[in-house]
C-alpha cells in the first residue's frame, strides 16, 4: 500500500503531499485495492448539504477485498482466531479460504431467506465466528447490516429496528460473557412485538438455551446451512456495489432524542479502514492482531472485521471479557497465541491494573510489539503501566482519537514512526485535516490553545448520513460552524504542537468506552410513573472513565429510597439496556434551574465531581436554595 511513512520525515512529507493533493494521495492508495469498475471522480463534496461522495462512478464488492483477493496467496493462513468465553472450550480458527467458503454459503442462506440487495438486516449475535460470517455475507448480497451491541434491551433493539425498516434478524438463542448467559433470542422476541417489518428472524444455537421458535417467522442457522452444503456448498458471486451504496448502519447516541443510524457507505469505508489499520499498527504479514472491542461497536466493525482482513492480517476475536474468569484472562490469552500487536480500551487497562500486578506472574507476553488504546482518553497513569508492565517499555503505544462518524483512525501516533506522549493522539494522520475553533467558529491557530475540534476537509471513512433523516446529520454535525464537520470534542494543542482530546463539549458520556447521551437516559428514568424530572451528567470515575450521575425529583419523596432507586435502573435497563444505569442516583426536590426554566448542568457537574467550593455564580437561579439542599445530601 502506498503512502505509508517509514519514518517521522516520511510522516512529514506524506502529511504535507496529502494536504496539498487529497485526491491524488487517497487514488494512490485506493489503486491497491479490487474494484470491479474504477472511479469517474476521486471526490465530490460539500459541507453545506452536506454531500460527500468518494470514488463515484467505481463498482466493488468489500468483501472481494476481505476474502477473495487473499485466496491464491494466504488461503490457508488464518483470518480469524477466535478464543471462547470459557477457557475450555476448544478455540477455532478460520483460515482465509474456510471464511470465504462459510461466508459464500450463509450468502445463500440469506437469499434463500428473501433478503435482497438494499435490505436492512439487524444483527444481535454474541461475540462468535458467526458474527463475522453473518456481516460479511450481508456485504456481500448487498444487504445493510445495523448490529446490534448485546448490551442494549428490547425495546432499543425495536426503536433499530423500526428506523431501519429492517426486514430480517440474525441472532442466537443465547450468548456467553463472563459468568452470564445472555438470552438473546429472548430479547429479540420482546423487541418483535413492536415491529411489523420483520419476515424472518435466523437463529445460531449458541448455548441450548430453549427459545420459542415461531412458525414461518425464525429459521434455525444451522438447518438452513445444511440446506446449502446438500447443494456441494456452491460459491456465492459477489453483488456489485456502488462505491457510494450503504455498506452498514450503525446506531449511536448523541446529546438530543433517540440514537442516529450513523451510515457508511462501501468504497470509502473499505480504503478508509485499511488504510488506517496497516499505517497507524504498521501492520506486518503475519502478525496476530487482537482487537478486544466488541463488533456491536464501530471499533469491532473497522478493527476487527473490515480494516484487517482488507489487509490480509490475522484478526484475534474473544467471546468473553478481560476479567473472566480472572483478570489473567487477556494476558493468557497473548500469551497463548503469541499476539503481535494488541489494542484495548483505557477500561480495559485500568480495571485490570486495579486487579493487581499478580495476574501478570507467569504470563509471557513477550510476542507483543505494538499496543493501542482507543475509545476514550488514557490517564498517565494507565499508559504507563500498559507501557511498563505490558509492553515491558518495548512498544509503541498508539492512542487513537475517532469516533463511530469518522469510520476509523483519525489522530494517533504512527506505531514506532511518529512520537508519542501519554495521554495524547498527537497528530492527524495523513489526510485529516483539523482545526481548532472557538464557539463562534473562528479558527484557533497558533501553539498551547484549546478549542472545540473540527474537521475542515473530508476524509473517506466519514459518515454520509444518519439513516432516514439527513437533516439531523447536517444539524448535528456541520450547521454548529460554516463549511467545518464538527466532532463534539474538546481538543488541546500544546507548545509542542501535540493534539490532546480533552473529552465531550456536549451532553454526551463517555462510560467505559460506551457513549450515552444523557438526554437518553433522562427520557428513560422519566418515563418512570414516580417521577417528575430528572437530569443526567457525567463525573470522573476510575475504572469507567467517567460514571453516570443522577438527580432525580420523584412526585412525592420516596419512602423507600433504595426500592425507588432500583426502580428506576430496571426502568433505564428496560427502556435503553444495561450500559446506560447512572452509578449514583440522588433524590431532590428541584433542580438548579435559570429564570428561564434552563438546567444549570454547570452546576450540577461540579457537585457531582466533588468540585463543591467554587460553584460560580448562582444568583441568576429561580431559586438559589435548591444549590444548597442538593450539595447537603450529594453523594
Ligand atoms: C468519542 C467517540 C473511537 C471508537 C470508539 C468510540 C472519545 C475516542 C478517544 C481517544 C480521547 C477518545 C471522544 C469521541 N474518544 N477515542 N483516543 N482519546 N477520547 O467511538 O462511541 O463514537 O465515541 O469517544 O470523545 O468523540 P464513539
Amino acid at each position: 500500500m502506498k503512502n505509508i511513512p517509514r519514518n517521522y520525515q516520511e510522516y512529514q512529507d506524506i502529511y504535507k503531499f496529502s494536504i496539498e493533493q487529497p485526491e491524488l494521495f487517497w487514488q494512490e492508495i485506493a489503486d491497491d485495492f479490487k474494484w470491479q469498475k474504477k472511479w469517474d471522480k476521486v471526490l465530490d463534496w460539500n459541507f453545506n448539504d452536506p454531500s460527500v461522495k468518494w470514488f463515484t462512478g467505481a463498482k466493488l464488492n468489500i468483501t472481494e477485498n476481505c476474502l477473495d483477493r487473499h485466496l491464491a496467496d494466504k488461503g490457508n493462513q488464518a483470518a480469524i482466531i477466535w478464543e471462547p468465553n470459557n477457557p475450555k472450550e476448544i478455540h477455532r480458527t478460520l483460515t482465509y479460504k474456510e471464511l470465504y467458503q462459510k461466508v459464500c454459503q450463509f450468502c445463500h442462506v440469506l437469499k434463500n431467506n428473501g433478503v435482497n440487495k438494499g435490505d436492512r438486516v439487524c444483527i444481535y449475535m454474541p461475540m462468535v465466528p458467526e458474527l463475522v460470517i453473518a456481516i460479511l455475507a450481508c456485504a456481500r448480497i448487498g444487504a445493510v447490516h445495523s448490529v446490534i451491541f448485546g448490551g442494549f434491551s428490547s425495546q432499543s433493539i425495536a426503536d433499530r429496528i423500526q428506523d431501519a425498516g429492517a426486514t430480517h434478524i440474525i441472532t442466537a438463542d443465547g450468548g456467553y460473557r463472563g459468568a452470564k448467559e445472555i438470552p438473546l433470542k429472548f430479547v429479540i422476541d420482546d423487541a418483535l412485538v413492536q415491529c411489523d417489518t420483520i419476515k424472518k428472524v435466523i437463529v445460531l444455537n449458541r448455548t441450548s438455551t430453549p427459545v420459542s421458535m415461531i412458525k414461518d417467522r425464525d429459521v434455525w442457522w444451522e438447518e438452513e446451512v445444511q440446506k446449502i452444503e446438500a447443494l456441494g456448498n456452491p460459491d456465492f458471486l459477489a453483488e456489485q456495489m456502488d462505491a457510494e451504496d450503504l455498506l452498514f448502519i450503525l446506531y449511536t447516541s448523541g446529546s438530543t432524542g433517540k440514537p442516529k443510524g450513523v451510515v457508511h457507505t462501501c468504497g470509502g469505508y473499505m480504503v478508509y479502514t485499511a488504510y488506517t489499520f496497516k499505517n497507524v499498527m504498521q501492520y506486518n504479514f503475519g502478525e496476530k492482531f487482537f482487537c478486544t472491542a466488541d463488533i456491536g461497536w464501530i471499533t469491532g466493525h473497522s478493527y476487527i472485521i473490515y480494516g484487517p482482513l482488507a489487509n490480509g492480517a490475522i484478526s484475534m476475536m474473544y467471546e468473553g471479557v478481560p476479567n473472566f474468569p480472572d483478570a489473567g484472562r487477556m494476558w493468557d490469552i497473548i500469551d497463548k497465541y503469541k499476539i503481535d500487536i494488541l489494542y484495548t480500551a483505557p477500561t480495559a487497562i485500568r480495571s485490570l491494573m486495579a486487579a493487581g500486578d499478580k495476574f501478570l506472574v507467569g504470563k509471557d507476553l513477550s510476542s507483543l510489539k505494538k499496543l493501542g488504546s482507543v475509545g476514550e482518553p488514557i490517564n498517565e497513569e494507565a499508559w504507563n503501566w500498559y507501557n511498563e508492565k505490558i509492553g515491558k517499555g518495548k512498544c509503541p503505544i498508539v492512542d487513537t482519537w475517532w469516533q463511530t462518524e469518522t469510520g476509523g483512525m483519525m489522530m494517533s501516533p504512527i506505531a514506532g514512526v511518529t512520537p508519542a506522549k501519554p495521554g495524547y493522539a498527537m497528530f492527524p494522520l495523513p489526510g485529516i485535516q483539523p482545526i481548532l475553533v472557538d464557539e463562534k467558529g473562528s479558527e484557533i491557530t497558533g501553539n498551547s490553545v484549546s478549542g472545540n475540534l473540527c474537521i475542515k476537509f473530508p476524509w473517506p471513512g466519514m459518515l454520509r448520513t444518519t439513516y432516514g433523516d439527513h437533516e439531523r446529520c447536517r444539524l448535528t454535525y456541520f450547521s454548529t460552524y460554516h463549511n467545518l464537520y464538527f466532532t463534539g470534542d474538546g481538543c488541546l494543542r500544546d507548545a509542542d504542537g501535540y493534539y490532546r482530546i480533552t473529552g465531550r463539549v456536549d451532553d454526551v458520556l463517555n462510560v467505559s468506552g460506551h457513549r450515552i447521551g444523557t438526554a437518553e437516559v433522562e427520557n428513560a428514568i422519566n418515563r418512570h410513573t414516580g417521577v417528575v424530572e430528572s437530569a443526567i451528567v457525567g463525573y470522573p470515575h476510575e475504572i469507567k472513565g467517567q460514571g453516570i450521575y443522577a438527580y432525580v425529583i420523584c412526585h412525592t419523596p420516596p419512602i423507600d429510597s433504595e426500592l425507588m432507586r432500583q426502580d428506576i435502573l430496571q426502568t433505564v435497563s428496560r427502556i435503553i439496556g444495561a450500559v446506560a444505569k447512572p452509578d449514583k442516583v440522588q433524590f431532590v426536590s428541584g433542580l438548579p434551574k435559570t429564570r428561564s426554566g434552563k438546567i444549570m448542568r454547570r452546576i450540577l457537574r461540579k457537585i457531582a465531581e466533588g468540585d463543591i467550593t467554587n460553584l460560580g455564580d448562582t444568583s441568576t437561579l429561580l431559586d438559589p436554595t435548591i444549590v444548597e439542599e442538593i450539595l447537603k445530601n450529594h453523594l
